[in-house]
Formats: C-alpha cells, sequence, structure tokens
C-alpha cells in the first residue's frame, strides 16, 4: 500500500485533505493524525472491524484497549454507560487536552475497541487537525499511539512512517506534536479515582478539582510482580534496542560517574549513547551524546524524550547512559517512560 504524507496546517487544516482522510475514517480505514501529545492512529471506534485493523497494524495485543477520541461533549454519551459527576467536572476543567477518562461502556462500543473489557477510555484531543478529523468523518476515533507496538510513542509524523509506512492509506503531517508524552489516564469506575498513567495533567491538577485522586500502585512499583491496571502499562515499552541505565544523583556526582562507566565500556571496544541536559552535554566523553533541552525546561524535556529514546535506536550504541529527571511538575511523567525503557535499572550515586 502507498502511504501518502499530506503537510497540514494545525490551526487552519486544508479542508479537501480533512475530507479525504474523514473518508478513508467512515469507511473503515485506518488514519494516522497529529494530536497534543503524540500522533495517534485512528480508526471508526464503533466499527468492530475497523478497530481490529489497527491492532494489525501496530502489531499490539488483542487485549490492550483502545482510547476514544471524541470533539463534543455529547459524544461521551453516546458510549457510556453513565457519565460520573467527576468525568463533567473534569471535562469542563481539562477538555479539551492531555486527559483520559474511564467509564463504564455502553453497548455501542465494540469489545474489539476495549479489548474486552466492560469500560472505555475517552479523550477530546486538543488539537484543531484531530477535532476536525472527528467532526468531518462523524464518527468516534479509536486511536493508540501510531507506532509499532513496543517502540517509542510518535512525536513527529516521520516517527509514524518508519513504523507504519506501507501499511496505512495516510498521514497527517502537523510536525511536532506540543506535549510529547501520552495523556493522563483517569479511571473513574474505581471507589477513588486513580491514574493509569501519568502525564501533562498531574495528580495535584486534578485533586483541584475532584478532591481526593490514588495512583495505581502497578505503576509505580519497579516489582513486576504487582501488575498495572491499564494493561498498555505492563508491556515494556519505549525501549531503545541498547541497554539503558538512569544516573541519578547530584549533578557533578552524575557527570563523574557517567564518565568513568564510558572509560569502563570505551576500554572493551563498546559504544556508549549519553542523554544529558544543555548545561552538561559538553562535560561528556561519550560517542554519541544527546540533550533534552535546557534542565529547567521540563515541557522540552517531555517533548524531546521519545525522538531521542529513537534516535539511539538507530545508532549503534552498545549502552545508554542517561541523567534522571524527576523534575517538579511532570518530572513523575517523564520518570514512568525513562524507567520502563531502562527496565527500571537506576543507579544512584
Ligand atoms: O495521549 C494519548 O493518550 C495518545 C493519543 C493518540 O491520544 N493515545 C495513547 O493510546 O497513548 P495508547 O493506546 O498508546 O495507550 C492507551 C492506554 C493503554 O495503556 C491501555 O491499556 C489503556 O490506555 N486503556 C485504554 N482503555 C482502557 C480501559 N478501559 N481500562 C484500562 N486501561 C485502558
Ligand atoms: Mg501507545
Amino acid at each position: 500500500m502507498d502511504t501518502k504524507i499530506y503537510n497540514i496546517d494545525n490551526q487552519k487544516p486544508d479542508k479537501n485533505i480533512i475530507e479525504e482522510a474523514a473518508s478513508i475514517i467512515r469507511d473503515g480505514g485506518l488514519v494516522a493524525f497529529p494530536t497534543e501529545t503524540v500522533y495517534g492512529l485512528g480508526a471508526d471506534a464503533l466499527n468492530k472491524d475497523a478497530s481490529a485493523k489497527i491492532y494489525a497494524a501496530k502489531g499490539r495485543p488483542s487485549d490492550n484497549p483502545l482510547i476514544v477520541h471524541i470533539a463534543e461533549f455529547a459524544d461521551f454519551l453516546r458510549i457510556a454507560k453513565e457519565i460520573p459527576r467527576e468525568a463533567r467536572l473534569l471535562a469542563d476543567a481539562f477538555w479539551p487536552g492531555p486527559l483520559t477518562l474511564i467509564v463504564h461502556k455502553n453497548e455501542h462500543v465494540p469489545y474489539e475497541t476495549t479489548g474486552g473489557m466492560d469500560t472505555v477510555a475517552v479523550r477530546m484531543p486538543n488539537h484543531p487537525a484531530a477535532l476536525a478529523l472527528i467532526r468531518e468523518s462523524g464518527c468516534l476515533i479509536a486511536a493508540p499511539s501510531a507506532n509499532t507496538s513496543g517502540r517509542p510513542s510518535p512525536t513527529l509524523a516521520e516517527h509514524v512512517a518508519e513504523d507504519l509506512g506501507g501499511a496505512i492509506p495516510v498521514i497527517l503531517d502537523g510536525g511536532e506534536v506540543g506535549i510529547g508524552i501520552e495523556s493522563t489516564i483517569l479511571d473513574l469506575t474505581e471507589p477513588v479515582p486513580m491514574i493509569l498513567r501519568p502525564g501533562y495533567i498531574t495528580v495535584e491538577m486534578l485533586e483541584d478539582v475532584i478532591g481526593t485522586v490514588k495512583v495505581d500502585p502497578g505503576i509505580i512499583a519497579a516489582d513486576s510482580s504487582i501488575k498495572p491496571k491499564a494493561p498498555g502499562m505492563k508491556y515494556r515499552h519505549y525501549a531503545p534496542k541498547a541497554e539503558l541505565i538512569i544516573v541519578d544523583g547530584e549533578r557533578a556526582a552524575v557527570i563523574n560517574k557517567i564518565n568513568e562507566l564510558t572509560d569502563e565500556m570505551h576500554a572493551k571496544g563498546k559504544k556508549v549513547g549519553i542523554i544529558g541536559t544543555d548545561e552538561t552535554v559538553a562535560a561528556y566523553r561519550g560517542d554519541r551524546i544527546l540533550s533534552m533541552g535546557a534542565r529547567d525546561d521540563e515541557d522540552a524535556i517531555a517533548r524531546h524524550l521519545y525522538r531521542i529514546l529513537r534516535e539511539f535506536d538507530e545508532e549503534k550504541a552498545d549502552l545508554i547512559y542517561s541523567e534522571s529527571f524527576s523534575t517538579p511538575r511532570i518530572g513523575h511523567a517523564i520518570m514512568n517512560r525513562l524507567l520502563k525503557a531502562a527496565g527500571h535499572q537506576i543507579l544512584v550515586v
């Protein structure tokens, strides 16, 4: 299959392009499109055959449910059994935006879309092209991140083309996404609302609107015997091919440790990759050194993370050392991804 890649103006997406993409969705096909978090791979959420195509294209395990993307709050009523009070409050506060809410599904949502679950994940993306595509198609759009299962989520259309080129008819190219890590997932079917995946919307932001929120113990534990509730969170994700080790501590101690480890690896003839920041990259001796951005610019760090992990996938590094990014606001979400990429290998100095 030939994959057409259309450049779109994010603020004013070309009507003809949106119409062509929307008709593919209506006909049960797949379209990759930008959102504010990462690129999504969309299909008609209420058409089970269309949803099944998403799993096939990504090589995604069939028990891993999809997020349904909507453009108006009224769309929520088409798929939810009931709308909890918290959902209305949170939608008012954060939609459109990087927050996914899990509620009980109604009979219109096929089990192919929810990976066999009786609940459904719903989000209204804050991206004019995504919203235009949903509206023009008249469908609700099921969309996981538009990567091959197991690879880092795509933050550029080029990443989508690398993974899915030849397998899908259309990619809408809106350039680099704004946030770079996937939406926060909040489960409203629990007695106390529970975060199943950390993201740009933090616990504190949610608690300001609905009071107490818990965090799924399964996503914090390095211990793999505690299973996360979101099926997708249990897979080893985001991982570059080379082994990745995080080094945490005071800046000078981290630089010394990484340089010492690099020297040891060089003595064995190994190639070393390093993930640092604008402030530190000049101090390292690795073979390929990439900066996540300025240390105090958390938004830049989140936006660059997946691109950097992908770059190391192409490099012939034998080992990657990364600084730690437990930054104040979204550090929890950033470290959740980085720790998974590192298989939880962290060295405290
Ligand atoms: O930012 C995002 O959320 C992006 C963009 C494209 O919107 N989408 C995304 O989808 O990250 P995906 O499929 O890569 O991740 C969805 C996660 C998976 O971990 C899945 O297991 C979980 O959401 N999930 C979906 N429905 C669920 C449900 N009913 N119960 C528990 N977890 C659910
Ligand atoms: Mg994903």
